[in-house]
């Protein structure tokens, strides 16, 4: 049974409550704001364009469908997460009270979420960066523009901005520049200000004729689309991330959460009828940045620039925070002696962990130029929406289990609330293609040969004499 060993829960709410001292200062109306920036980035300005081709005007439906599932799982992750006041990930957490190999398979999915979203969200970033720099004349060689086979019968070799753009947000990480609540609040207005802009915008040039046929591939279609940009809305956790310094958790937590994926399923649905409604979706094929494509199909060059001028700057920040959160898990993660120590080192002069930062930044930077998006998004998805049922999962055991612990949020609904979140996580993942279920297999298969190979002996946890 040592593959449930478990981190010792008391000690940690103690060490937690002892060391932190962070104070409880954030409302509902900061996490919702939290939240909507850690939301809003490639989905909605790359991702609408594949989410189109799968499900034509219909998209609207996979917003919608893909909101209901991340509004089940979100209850249970701030439940999840609420219940032990330590800050860090849900790696850290189902350490403690699922035991190691689940923590194990959670960290591991985790790296699919976080690892990979700062290559895709680079990605995203590159298409926007060379749109705005072809407003102006400017134009990089074809092959250094995408990943290979990224652009369909055309030749292309390297993902040049998104390799580039990834290693410096690495840069500004390692020495210990970090995103501010205020830079944060900047940042969601901008976001959100271009995606009003292009509403207000592209709303008088909707031709409903587009919306005809509004199913072109039936409701199969409209679940595939769903599975893709189910993406759009990862990052809500970074509101139940704050637990800590929630002034009125029980409350707070459920109103950010809910809020700030109502706030982004609202603008997403309005932004895919209305992309749908200007442009014929099967236009869409190949376009690495669609929402300023429909403006330029529109005629509005100019309201297009400042679209790709936002989406830059809203989707630089989305790079920041997931890029911060991989290197942290590793850093847990090493910490307890499941990866090499060197992972867990800090820089002596930047107090930063500077190791991890420019592994994880220099890896990641290979794939975002090597890897198309597409490709990106389905293993994305597919890990995050396992390591939500997992969470859910684990909701429902702990009810049984530790009905004593005291749970800041309590998941309203249970079991049906948790249920429903398996059963949509369950289905998305069902809509995704053999080919990312083969690719996320053969990851979980190397992260069971490396914890039976490697950590399960040097876990902090393993009896001194066997180690
Ligand atoms: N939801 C984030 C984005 O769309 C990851 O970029």
């Amino acid at each position: 049974m040592s593959l449930f060993r478990t981190k010792d829960l008391d000690k940690m709410i103690h060490s937690s409550r002892t060391n932190t001292g962070l104070q409880r200062t954030l409302g509902a109306m900061d996490l919702t704001l939290l939240g909507v920036g850690a939301i809003v980035g490639t989905g909605i300005f790359v991702l609408t364009g594949s989410g189109a081709l799968l499900a034509g005007p219909g998209l609207s439906l996979s917003f919608i469908l893909a909101a209901v599932a991340c509004g089940f799982a979100a209850l249970c992750y701030a439940e999840f997460s609420s219940t032990v006041p330590v800050s860090g990930s849900i790696y850290t957490y189902s350490y403690a009270t699922m035991g190691e190999i689940v923590a194990w398979i959670i960290g591991w999915d985790l790296m699919l979420e976080y690892g990979l979203a700062t290559s895709a969200v680079s990605v995203g970033w590159s298409g926007y960066m060379q749109s705005l720099l072809s407003g102006f004349g400017i134009a990089l060689p074809t092959v250094l523009t995408a990943a290979p086979g990224a652009v369909p019968d055309v030749i292309t070799w390297f993902n040049l901005p998104a390799f580039c753009i990834l290693l410096v947000i690495t840069g500004l990480l390692s020495i210990g520049i970090r995103e501010s609540a205020r830079a944060n609040n900047v940042m969601v207005f901008i976001k959100v200000a271009v995606v009003l802009l292009f509403i207000v915008v592209g709303a008088g040039h909707v031709q409903p004729a587009n919306w005809q046929p509004y199913l072109p591939f039936g409701y199969n279609g409209v679940f595939n689309a769903a599975a893709i940009v189910f993406f759009a809305f990862i990052g809500f956790d970074a509101v139940t991330s704050a637990a800590e310094e929630v002034k009125n958790p029980a409350r707070a937590l459920p109103v950010g959460i809910i809020a700030s994926l109502g706030i982004c399923a609202l603008l997403y649905v309005v932004v895919a009828a209305i992309m749908t409604g200007i442009v014929p979706f099967a236009k869409f094929d190949g376009v690495d940045h669609p929402v300023s494509l429909a403006l330029q199909y529109a005629g509005e060059n100019w309201v297009a620039g400042f679209v790709d001028l936002g989406a830059i700057i809203g989707m630089t920040t989305v790079i920041l925070v997931m890029t911060y959160g991989q290197t942290r898990i590793l850093f847990a993660m090493s910490r307890d002696g499941l990866l090499p120590k060197k992972l867990s080192s800090i820089h002596p002069r930047f107090a930063t962990p500077f190791f991890t930062t420019w592994l994880v930044g220099i890896v990641f930077a290979f794939i975002a130029a090597l890897i198309p998006l597409n490709i990106l998004a389905e293993l994305i998805n597919i890990g995050t929406l396992m390591a939500f049922s997992l969470i859910a999962v684990a909701v429902l055991v702990l009810r049984r289990t530790r009905p004593d612990l005291p749970r800041a949020f309590r998941c309203p609904g249970v079991p049906f609330v948790p249920l429903a979140a398996i059963g949509f996580c369950v289905f998305l993942m069902c809509h995704l293609q053999a080919v990312t279920w083969i690719a996320f297999l053969c990851w979980l298969a190397i992260g069971f040969a490396i914890y039976f190979g490697y950590a399960r002996k040097r876990s902090l946890l393993h009896p001194p004499q066997q180690q």
